[in-house]
Order: C-alpha cells, then sequence, then structure tokens
C-alpha cells in the first residue's frame, strides 16, 4: 500500500465531486471551527442554516465573546448537545481575556480551550491552518476499516488509536486540511455505511474489503 498514489487519486475524486458547503468557501479559522463544532454530531444537511445564521449573529470572537449566553443557545436551538455551544462560547471569551481576538495557531493552544477535544483541534488545526493531524470520525474509521480490513470494532473508545494510527500514515503532509475533508467526503458520498458505491469510489483498487469482496463486513461493530 503506498499512501502517495492513494492520496493523488482522492484528492483527484474530491476536487471534482466534493459538495459545495459554506465553510468549504471561508479561510476564516474561526468560521472553520464553528463549522466543525456544528458538524461533530450532527448532520451536514442540518448545519448548514445553523452555521449561517450563527455567524450573521457572531461574525467574529470579538462578537461571540460579549454576547449573552442565552443569546447563543437561542440559535443552538434544534441543534442539541448544546454544551458544545456553551464551550464556544467560553473559548471565545478566554481568547478575549487573553487579549486576542483569533483562533490560536498552534494546536498546543487551541487544544487548552473548553470544549476543544482532539476531534475539533485535529479538524481546525489541518483546515484552517495545514498542521498535519488526521482527523477521524465515524466516516473515516468506516472508510479506514474497510480499506484495510480492520477487525476492531469502530464503536469501541479503545479502539480508537488504531483508527488514528492508520489515518496518520495515509495523512497528506503537503495539504492535511484538504486530505482530511476528502476522507470525510469519501465516506459521506461513496464508502456510505449501508450499500457502499465502490464502482463509483476513486481507491477501490486499494480497498482490502472491495478486493476480497466483503465491504458489507466492515465495519464491525459491538452489539449495542
Ligand atoms: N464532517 C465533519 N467535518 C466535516 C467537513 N469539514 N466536511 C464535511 N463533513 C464534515
Amino acid at each position: 500500500f503506498s499512501a502517495g498514489p492513494f492520496q493523488r487519486r482522492l484528492l483527484r475524486w474530491y476536487t471534482a465531486h466534493q459538495r459545495d458547503l459554506p465553510w468549504r468557501r471561508s479561510k476564516n479559522p474561526y468560521h472553520i471551527w464553528v463549522s466543525e463544532v456544528m458538524l461533530q454530531q450532527t448532520q451536514v444537511a442540518t448545519v448548514v442554516d445553523y452555521y449561517r445564521r450563527f455567524l450573521q449573529a457572531f461574525p467574529d470572537i470579538g462578537t461571540l465573546a460579549v454576547a449573552e449566553l442565552q443569546d447563543v443557545l437561542k440559535l443552538w436551538e434544534g441543534l442539541g448537545y448544546y454544551a458544545r455551544a456553551a464551550n464556544l462560547h467560553k473559548a471565545a471569551r478566554q481568547i478575549v481575556a487573553g487579549g486576542k481576538k483569533r483562533v490560536p495557531r498552534t494546536p498546543e493552544t487551541f487544544g487548552r480551550l473548553p470544549g476543544v477535544g482532539d476531534y475539533i483541534n485535529a479538524a481546525v488545526s489541518s483546515i484552517a491552518f495545514g498542521h498535519p493531524l488526521p482527523v477521524v470520525d465515524g466516516n473515516v474509521k468506516r472508510v479506514l476499516a474497510r480499506l484495510f480490513l480492520l477487525d476492531e470494532p469502530v464503536n469501541r473508545p479503545s479502539n480508537h488509536r488504531v483508527f488514528l494510527e492508520k489515518a496518520r500514515l495515509l495523512l497528506a503532509f503537503k495539504d492535511p486540511g484538504t486530505f482530511n475533508q476528502a476522507m470525510m467526503e469519501l465516506g459521506a458520498l461513496v464508502c456510505k455505511p449501508g450499500r457502499p458505491l465502490c464502482d463509483q469510489c476513486p481507491v477501490a483498487s486499494f480497498c482490502g474489503a472491495h478486493q476480497a469482496g466483503r465491504v458489507t463486513d466492515f465495519p464491525r461493530r459491538l452489539a449495542a
């Protein structure tokens, strides 16, 4: 398995087939942060309108920091997981209290803010600042399980590092943000949970499960 040819196939596909999503048109790290916080637990189709309304009301970190929490929560109504909104608000206040008004550029500093766990940190740091951190969400785990015939159940937290290590091996260091989004997009549009569209997959020739005729055996999950 060689990462270079895999990356080139994936990125060429992504360039041609990616969805036109509002946060992909932005280079603003705060916009990308807001989008990733919303996307962490909510579907893309739902996020689009919330994202627009949220940034209309709170266009930058300074505006968010001086807002009342209840006004922030109001715009989050219906998205669920309200701790996400409260943490984002708190993080904005911490940035401003520290005399800054921008998203910290290093993963070390960014990761100390409330609500910024490994997923948000990798997503924002790679997409906004080009740091080579692999993003592993549910879509990416499914892609990796099929590519590498990974037997580890995706819903067992202790297996997370197995998927992270595989993702790190594949990561394109030249443009990790685009690579990470391409992996998520492949999972969302082609390497789907129910019926994957292998005939449209740009990396089917790299895929262990596809070669073995076993795509529907992966990813494995433990019974709930
Ligand atoms: N899910 C989480 N982050 C995403 C992104 N940047 N694009 C598409 N789906 C996502």
